[in-house]
């Protein structure tokens, strides 16, 4: 299958605030020089903010993680995960079509899809609502044939089911997820003669339903206030406090949800105020350094350094820590980042006329 961008792009792309936090929070797992490791989370959350990924989101992933578009556009285009078109704008509807479910009715269901949706795969819906595709085996074979729509999975799916569970998210409900005709999870459909001591009636849900059910954000786009961003891997900590409450998910059979404590806010990662450095109304004699011989500063980073009055690599090597200070909490969407990739020290000896191991991979032409 040819993937392309698609032809109709919105102008712009930025992450909530929320989801920023959370993906600066990601570019810090990864060593120094490592930062591009964190090139599918962020496009994973940027699709999930956006329900697909665009061109300008790519660009704007590439410039956070000070790579080459291209780069970027190659992850994105190489993964059927990413959605390189708009979706719906309630789901996308993921129909199985591999061994157990096209035998158990698959085709079915693609031709409701058909009717209800649109002819064709990765197109809208009238209404904008709904697309779908079909995709390769998702692991719930037992209970096929099986869709997966948004977050979660409709199981045991027929027709006439399939057929009401669109009309209910059409209508903005979110049924209950699992087992659709009557199995608690993927137990014998008959009379059981074994592990015939399942805690049934315990909880009207099988444990991923109960999950599914709790958390209610099945068809939900991701804005980053669902869970607190968390940096244990700073010594932040480990686990959200707790998850944010949510409403139930409005279902044919809506069950009670506990309810949850009030989930903190995201902590961001922390900045000092500092002090401005002295900044340059141009470059010198007209012309600036490539500060993209600095490791961690890319096209982006660099025009904002020139937007701030920086333009040479002396003047960033004469930073005080009270000045990284004031430019790391200055650096819109890259905050951190004089402290994180060394940019003082790399600037000393580029300014002294050396060069570091990454200035020479930049010169011999290995950094796009
Ligand atoms: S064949 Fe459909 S989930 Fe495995």
């Amino acid at each position: 299958m040819l993937r392309r961008l698609h032809s109709d792009q919105p102008t712009s792309f930025a992450f909530t605030p929320a989801n920023k936090a959370w993906a600066e929070a990601q570019i810090t797992k990864y060593p120094e020089g490592r930062q591009q490791s964190a090139v599918i989370p962020l496009l994973w959350r940027a699709q999930e903010q956006e329900g697909w990924v665009s061109r300008a989101a790519i660009e704007d992933v590439a410039a956070m993680l000070g790579m080459a578009y291209i780069r970027v556009l190659e992850v994105a285009t190489f993964y059927f995960m990413f959605q390189l078109q708009p979706t719906g704008s309630v789901a996308n509807i993921q129909i199985c079509g591999t061994t157990s479910c096209m035998i158990c009715g698959a085709e079915d269901l693609v031709a409701v899809c058909k009717e209800k949706i649109a002819e064709t795969p990765h197109s809208l819906s009238a209404d904008g609502k709904f697309t779908w595709e079909e995709v390769e085996c998702l692991g719930a074979c037992a209970n096929a044939p099986m869709a997966q729509i948004g977050k979660d999975y409709y199981e045991d799916l027929t027709v006439e089911r399939f057929s009401e569970i669109i009309d209910e998210l059409a209508a903005g409900k979110v049924p209950v997820p699992g087992p659709q005709a009557g199995r608690y999870a993927a137990e014998p459909a008959g009379d059981l003669t074994s592990l015939t001591a399942y805690e049934a009636g315990k909880d009207d849900y099988n444990a991923s339903v109960r999950l599914a059910v709790d958390i209610g954000d099945t068809v939900k786009r991701i804005d980053g206030t669902e869970v607190p961003t968390t940096t244990p891997w700073l010594g932040g900590a480990a686990r959200p406090a707790a998850v944010a409450p949510k409403p139930a998910p409005q279902s044919v059979t809506p069950k009670p949800v506990a309810a949850k404590a009030a989930a903190p806010a995201p902590e961001p990662v922390p900045v000092g105020d500092g002090t401005r450095p002295a900044s340059l109304d141009g470059p010198r004699g007209g012309k600036a350094d490539d500060l993209k011989q600095i490791k961690g500063i890319g096209p982006k980073l660099e025009k904002l350094c020139n937007r701030l009055g920086f333009w040479h690599f002396d003047q960033i090597a004469a930073w005080t820590a009270d000045e990284v200070a004031w430019v790391d909490a200055n650096l819109e969407g890259f905050k951190g980042r004089v402290t994180r990739d060394t940019w003082v020290e790399q600037a000393g000896v580029l300014a002294s006329g050396g060069a570091t191991a990454f200035s020479k991979r930049v010169d011999d032409g290995d950094v796009y």
